[in-house]
């Protein structure tokens, strides 16, 4: 249960926050305080549901994967780092913007993946328990 509403929480906000990440690259959106707050509180709910899934791959009764616990653990403080010091990094090195961005949004798209992966591994193990 908690399983399936972290991934489908983190699902819903990684959507949202893509798609206000990319309007904010074209431009169709100013990265104005408030809408970078939304972003922020967006990716930030992903990060908690993707250490939520952690959490319970990490500590499944029926066989657990501790490995990937901690892998998912440390994306999401990467993503989490990465994403509150990536200004400070644009004013750092402006030549390599581009590159700054794709790292964040790969980062991002990357905790989806390790929270998908998660999520089904959890519904394998719960289909072998019941068989
Ligand atoms: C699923 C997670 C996330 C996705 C898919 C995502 C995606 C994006 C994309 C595509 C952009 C526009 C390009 C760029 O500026 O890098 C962006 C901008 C931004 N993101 Fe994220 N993001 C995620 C999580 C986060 C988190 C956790 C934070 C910080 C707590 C964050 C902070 C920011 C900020 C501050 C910007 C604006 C940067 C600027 O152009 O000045 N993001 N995001």
């Amino acid at each position: 249960m908690l399983t399936r509403i972290s991934v489908m929480v983190l699902r819903v906000c990684a959507l949202l926050a893509l798609i206000l990440g990319i309007l904010f690259w074209i431009g169709v959106v100013p990265v104005t305080e408030a809408w970078q707050g939304i972003h922020m509180l967006l990716g930030i709910l992903v990060v908690i549901c993707l250490w939520v899934l952690a959490f319970t791959i990490g500590f499944a009764r029926n066989g657990g994967n501790l490995g990937l616990a901690i892998g998912a653990f440390l994306l999401g403080l990467i993503v989490l780092i990465y994403g509150v010091s990536q200004q400070n990094l644009f004013a750092m090195a402006p030549s390599l913007i581009w590159l700054l961005k794709t790292i964040h949004l790969l980062l991002g798209l990357g905790a989806v993946g390790m929270g998908e992966a998660i999520a089904g591994r959890q519904r394998r193990l719960a289909q072998t328990t019941s068989q």
